[in-house]
């Protein structure tokens, strides 16, 4: 079978990793993808926004499977693209990925669903927005724990956690007045601040049948104790003790069945990764946003204790067939990604610096170094990008994993590279 595998970052290289050991795959191309998936595959030098590219090289090479990473894509339309020309794609359609493209119609859905989240109100302009802090907070001073969100993709930047008045009414300034994220701020919501440890609860699902993938914990804030700018994701572990049995099977029937039958009712059959990004409240767990992709980086840890046969999944969510599918195997032991990152990163960074040390890594003893912004000029691997590397790593412990992970990360040397030190502590703190 041959295989591609759209998009060029971490998660991007741990799909074609994992679907390369398949006994099925002969090939894995992707496309754009960077210097490591150059290594573990081929890459094919079209953009992941490119439709008609993109389709046409799956027509060319007679593409088996099209495994779509980013939202971006997915959002556009491009498995809709490579249906209509009888191409199996592993992905959403178009009206199925608005659940992430639209958190507008995410909460409405969510709301007639009867799923718990956060209550909220929407809003087509700022100056309502605005109206409605006043309003609902005439007193200058009071504490406004709300989350300004703006509705379309931003690169999960468009949502502004607030305390005061003056937060809130700058959030919203920010997305409908400066037009911060663009288009995202088309529309607005303002919802009720909730508190408790986040998760996030990834399921594959054919429409039908839905098969929940072990819980995991990203790391949005660039620096330790969960402090400064929000990021893609500074580093994720699997499993996390804070989703204990009970509290999954919980996930699964107020949250993850409801919505798979809502989106029937919608006629958005969905298809492909379901994520949940969850707050576990006082109240029990409440959705904070759907993606309709895999995390980055949460794919790169529960990829690599998956034990079953990624493509035998995959090929059977795409063609309807999940619920003849062997349970899924894992590795017992928990997996840890360290996301290493270029100067500056969430900010304006360099690119160009050579990369040392990433075989060396890569040669210690269950660590595996995916790559996400690289590439490679005349042999030797630059800086490409913000998020770099993510070092991730298996060990008989969660303390062990974390471990196992810094060890590679040590390895690895580039002007400017960073980390944050305390990737899956909070697994520690939670036992
Ligand atoms: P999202 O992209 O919607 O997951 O939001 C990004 C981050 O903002 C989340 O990981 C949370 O840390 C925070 N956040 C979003 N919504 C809320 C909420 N209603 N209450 C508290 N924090 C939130
Ligand atoms: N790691 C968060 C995300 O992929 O959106």
């Amino acid at each position: 079978m041959k295989v591609l595998v759209v998009g060029n970052g971490g998660r991007e290289h741990a799909l074609a990793w994992k679907l390369g050991q398949s006994k099925k795959v002969e090939k894995v191309f992707v496309a754009p993808g960077n210097a490591g998936t150059a290594r573990d595959a081929e890459n094919v030098d079209v953009a992941a926004t490119d439709i008609p590219g993109l389709v046409q090289f799956a027509k060319s090479q007679a593409i088996d499977l099209t495994v779509i990473g980013p939202e971006a894509p997915l959002v556009a339309g491009l498995a809709d693209a490579m249906e209509q020309e009888g191409l199996k794609v592993f992905g959403p359609s178009r009206a199925a990925a608005e659940l992430e493209g639209s958190k507008v119609f995410c909460k409405n859905l969510l709301h007639t669903a009867n799923i718990p989240t956060a209550s909220y109100q929407t809003f087509k302009t700022g100056g309502d927005a605005e109206r409605y802090i006043k309003d609902r907070y005439p007193e200058p001073d009071e504490p406004v724990p709300v989350v300004v969100k703006a509705d379309g993709l931003a690169a999960g930047k468009g949502v502004i956690v607030c305390d005061t008045r003056h937060d809130a009414l700058e959030a919203i300034d920010r997305i409908a007045s400066q037009r911060e994220f663009g288009e995202a701020g088309n529309e607005l919501i303002i919802e009720e601040k909730l508190t408790g440890p986040e998760a996030s609860v990834l399921a594959i699902t054919d429409g039908e049948t839905i098969i929940t993938l072990p819980a995991a914990q990203d790391h949005k804030p660039a620096h330790d104790g969960d402090t400064g700018p929000n990021t893609g994701g500074m580093g994720a572990y699997s499993p996390t003790p804070v989703v204990d049995e009970a509290m999954m099977a919980r996930i699964e029937a107020d949250v993850l069945v409801p919505v798979v039958h809502a989106m029937k009712r919608a006629r958005r059959p969905f298809k492909g990764i379901l994520y949940a990004g969850l707050m576990l409240t006082p109240a029990g767990p409440k959705v904070l946003e759907f993606n309709v992709r895999f995390g980055d980086p949460e794919c790169q840890p529960l990829l690599m204790r998956l034990q079953s046969d990624l493509f035998d999944v995959l090929e059977a969510a795409a063609d309807g067939r999940l619920s003849e599918l062997e349970p899924l195997q894992w590795d017992e032991r928990p997996g840890t990604c360290v996301v290493m990152a270029s100067e500056g990163y969430p900010g304006s960074y360099d690119k160009g610096h050579e990369i040392s040390g990433i075989d060396n890594a890569d040669a210690l003893e269950d660590v595996k170094v995916f790559h996400a912004g690289t590439t490679i000029a005349d042999g030797q691997v630059l800086t490409n990008g913000g998020r770099v590397l993510g070092v991730t790593a298996l060990g008989s412990t969660i303390s062990q994993a974390k471990l196992n992970a810094y060890s590679g990360v040590k390895e690895i040397r580039w002007r400017g590279a960073w980390c944050r030190k305390d990737i899956s502590d909070k697994a520690l703190s939670t036992i």
